[in-house]
């Protein structure tokens, strides 16, 4: 025992000299953040780490680090971490210090977005549903009551680092923290107690002694010593707001979140590109991708309302922990051309000086002889040659050139040489254990979930009451039950029997049932989450049931006073006569309400339970059915989705796991998409959707360490009606690699240093390389050296046509892991004489 506490006494020790060794001073001035006396050019990434599983975070870091990241960005989820008040729960997707710690072992550093507001497309922007019941709370206001658990909760978080010194300081990674998040966007609607909140927020922040900087981001008044930094598409024009602050950008979005009911966002990565080397031309020193990783809304965990279970935004690594080529490939040369820039731009301010109307050069010269230029056509539609100290450079509209020696072309932001990886989901049966042992006959078992009121926990009020104060949000689901007497003379019968129920909500969504059966449904959307629903029904005569299942869709995340926004049946609700337009309102009577449905009480979504029923009459396209099956894992290690073709809308469980809610019946729109996205010209989150008129997720990811070989449960609540037998699973694949390099591309910017020293005159080069380990490339499937048509997937080749393409490219790569091939006429031969040409490949892996 002794030995062993020598021994613990020991490894202690040499942790705390290790500590103190390695910590480091973080602080910041005019130019950038200065980390042990060096200004630093930082590129981070948003990677959340809820949003993916523990097995798969050291694979996104690393190629986070591969991709050039020097910082991981990420906020930490309140009511994750504090679901009940005072309650703790740090484990599994929660557990934020190995997170960090996962980060700090790849080498990188860490921003701690802490918030504790975090907006986020988060459930209720990160805040615990507790806190909405702390008698005279507000929100995100001078508040006595709000600050005390803001603080608690930011102290807490802070007092965790620091007791795993986590902080730079102290030897660890994270060199940044934030409080609040873009308060000043609406900061105007809280008066002047915005004003005094900031402040105490400010200065509580420094108070919890971090050692490293704090920022917030969209605060323009953000106190001294916070840094404001910019979150948006671009942030070329951002000032700090002082000169002892340096410019920062903490939000890039890389695409857009997707709703349900809306088509799937995405952004260019030329735009992207264009919009970093504009920042970083202007002074920027530090920026951020948000997403770099999007990854997925497990569970309840989406915000609101309609934002989907997936959150891939259209992210450099996707939903699946895959790289999205060329987004990951054309940023990671970005990034190194603008370190190729890092000692000019820490030293200095940009010299800026016009070349032209909307043509600008920022140059970067040291003392000491370094320099660096960045030359930008900000036109949208016309290319241009500009003269810049004695050399002409051609610049694409809308890109940036960067030229690390003030002279040669490193990268132009609009010009990729990265080669696109076309992915493809491969469809495969749900393999089920069909044992007619067990009386299966479609692999599937049921409950059915009763209509109206089946719980204990039912109580009447009168009128009609706001679901989230009911709920809590313990349950998406609330009921709203009704009985009414109709009499042989009431007047709104007079016509027959057929009336209106006209029922008014607040959101999300709503499904109705008359003595029992669905009569109709109603759903918001993304812009609008109210509901008004005229449904036709059918009365009988003496008692009818009213039963209203009323949903929330994930609460709101953003806005000033969004946590008051509320939801449910909060009225009318009438019945109106066809005939004669009498009506009688029904939102006054006596009401019964029921919390949550009987299967989640009865813990049906772990699959354990001795309600399931199976047999040959297994229930389709009917509402409110629990449905469960076993399964084996797809083979292989390719990611895993479900496949939810012929489903309505619900939540879904693998292995007692939430994979997070399925809505495949929800549709976006048949307009506002296009084929192709110009990326020229300001971006914003509508210019480029595609997807339109299909359900806007049909794929849910199931991560693969919820997966076991064989005997895995799913379990599904399905509330409109729906077929599981035509479930599947799909393996996210690479379907081909492809590029396109013309002659006028810049030099892959890897060869850099080389090219220069050697003096010898390269040619610009296409490479390709299969993404998996143990894959060669196995074919070539379009290969064009002249002026080839089309994009990836869909080459074809023009009169001018070199006719060696194919068996250069062929002789080149197959049977390589990777190739790389000079786009030349020295190369190619000359198919067109004074025409730009350029090599256009399309092969595949095996
Ligand atoms: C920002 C916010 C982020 C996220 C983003 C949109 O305004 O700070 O948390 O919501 O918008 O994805």
């Amino acid at each position: 025992m002794r030995g062993v506490g020598f021994v613990f006494v020991l490894v202690s020790l040499l942790g705390a000299i290790a500590t103190t060794s390695f910590a480091s001073t973080v602080t910041y001035d005019h130019r950038a953040l200065v980390i042990d006396g060096k200004r630093r050019v930082l590129i981070s990434g948003s990677i959340h780490y809820p949003r993916s599983t523990p097995d798969m975070w050291p694979d996104l870091i690393q190629k986070s680090k591969d991709g050039g990241l020097d910082v991981i960005e990420t906020y930490v989820f309140w009511n994750l971490h504090e679901p009940v008040r005072r309650q703790y729960d740090f484990k599994g997707r929660n557990d934020l210090v190995k997170f960090v710690k996962t980060v700090a072992e790849a080498g990188l550093y860490v921003h701690l977005r802490i918030g504790p507001y975090v907006c986020a497309e988060w459930n209720y922007g990160g805040f615990p549903l507790w806190l909405h019941f702390i008698p005279g709370i507000q929100f995100r206001t001078d508040n006595g009551p709000f600050k005390e658990e803001m603080q608690i909760f930011t102290a807490k978080i802070v007092d965790m680092m620091k007791k795993e010194n986590l902080y730079a300081s102290q030897g660890g990674p994270i060199i940044l923290s934030q409080i609040e998040n873009e308060y000043g966007n609406i900061d105007s609607a809280y008066g002047s107690a915005a004003k005094s909140y900031i402040q105490w927020a400010a200065s509580m922040a420094t108070s919890l002694d971090t050692g490293v900087p704090w920022v917030m981001c969209q605060q323009a008044d953000a106190p001294d010593p916070m840094i404001n930094t910019c979150n948006g598409f671009y942030c070329d024009q951002f000032t700090p707001n002082s000169v002892k602050k340096p410019k920062m950008w903490t939000e890039n979005w890389t695409g857009w979140f997707l709703s349900f009911g809306g088509a799937a966002p995405y952004r260019p990565v030329e735009d992207i590109a264009f919009a970093v080397a504009r920042f970083f031309q202007l002074g920027g020193t530090f920026q951020n991708y948000y997403m770099y990783h999007g990854g997925t809304n497990f569970g309840r965990t989406t915000g609101g309302p309609f934002i989907a279970t997936s959150y891939d935004y259209d992210a450099p690594i996707d939903e699946y922990g895959l790289l999205r080529q060329p987004k990951w490939g054309h940023l990671k040369d970005l990034h190194k051309a603008i370190k190729l820039c890092e000692a000019a731009l820490i030293a200095t301010d940009p010299t800026i000086t016009s070349l032209g109307t909307n043509l600008e050069a920022s140059v970067y010269k040291t003392g000491t002889g370094s320099c660096a230029a960045f030359l930008a056509n900000v036109r949208t539609n016309s290319d241009a040659t500009v003269n810049f100290s004695g050399n002409s450079y051609h610049l694409p509209a809308w890109s940036v050139s960067i030229l690390p020696d003030c002279k040669n072309v490193a990268l132009n932001t609009a010009q990729i040489n990265s080669m696109a990886v076309m992915p493809r989901f491969m469809q495969q049966s749900l393999k089920n254990d069909i044992d007619s042992s067990d009386g299966f006959q479609s692999g599937w078992s049921w409950v059915d979930e009763p209509v109206g009121i089946s719980k204990n926990n039912a109580f009447t009020k009168l009128g009609l009451l706001e679901q989230i104060n009911v709920t809590a949000d313990k349950s998406d689901y609330l009921w709203y039950s009704l009985s009414t007497e109709i009499q042989g003379d009431e007047p709104f019968l007079e016509d027959g029997s057929q009336t209106v129920l006209h029922v008014e909500s607040l959101g999300h969504a709503l499904h109705a049932f008359i003595n029992g059966k669905l009569a109709g449904s109603g759903t918001g959307n993304s812009g609008n989450a109210k509901v008004t629903e005229d449904i036709p029904v059918t009365l009988i005569h003496g008692k009818n049931t009213i039963d209203l299942l009323s949903l929330t869709v994930g609460l709101q995340n953003y806005g000033a006073f969004y946590d008051k926004q509320g939801a449910g049946i909060t009225g009318p609700v009438k019945l109106k006569g066809l005939a004669n337009g009498t009506t009688v309102d029904l939102s006054s009577q006596q009401w019964t309400y029921q919390v949550g449905l009987q299967g989640e009480e009865l813990g049906l979504p772990s699959g354990s339970s001795s309600k399931w029923v199976s047999g040959s009459t297994l229930p389709k396209k009917q509402p409110l059915i629990w449905y469960k099956t076993t399964f084996d894992a797809p083979a292989g290690n390719d990611p895993v989705a479900l496949h939810f073709i012929g489903m309505g809308k619900g939540e879904a469980w693998v292995n007692g796991q939430s994979i997070g809610r399925y809505w495949p019946a929800y549709v976006s729109s048949n307009s506002g998409c296009t084929s192709s996205c110009d990326y020229r010209g300001p971006y914003n989150s509508n210019k480029c959707l595609k997807n339109c008129g299909k359900p806007s997720q049909q794929l849910y990811h199931v991560p693969r360490s919820w997966l076991k070989p064989s005997g895995n449960t799913l379990v599904l609540f399905e509330e409109i009606g729906g077929d599981p037998t035509q479930i599947s699973f799909a393996t996210k694949q690479v379907e081909s690699l492809c590029s396109r390099v013309s002659e006028y591309h810049p030099l892959p910017v890897d060869m850099w240093g080389s090219d220069l020293t050697t003096g010898r005159k390269s040619s610009p080069m296409l490479s390709l390389e299969c993404p998996f380990p143990n894959q060669v490339i196995s074919s070539i499937k379009f290969a064009s050296f002249g002026t080839p048509h089309g994009t990836c997937g869909s080459f074809s080749h023009s009169k001018c046509s070199s006719r060696m393409a194919l068996s250069i490219v062929q002789e080149a790569c197959i049977g390589s892991k990777s190739c790389s091939i000079g786009v030349s006429i020295d190369t190619f031969g000359d198919p067109c004489r004074g025409i730009a040409k350029s090599l256009a490949v399309e092969a595949s892996c095996t």
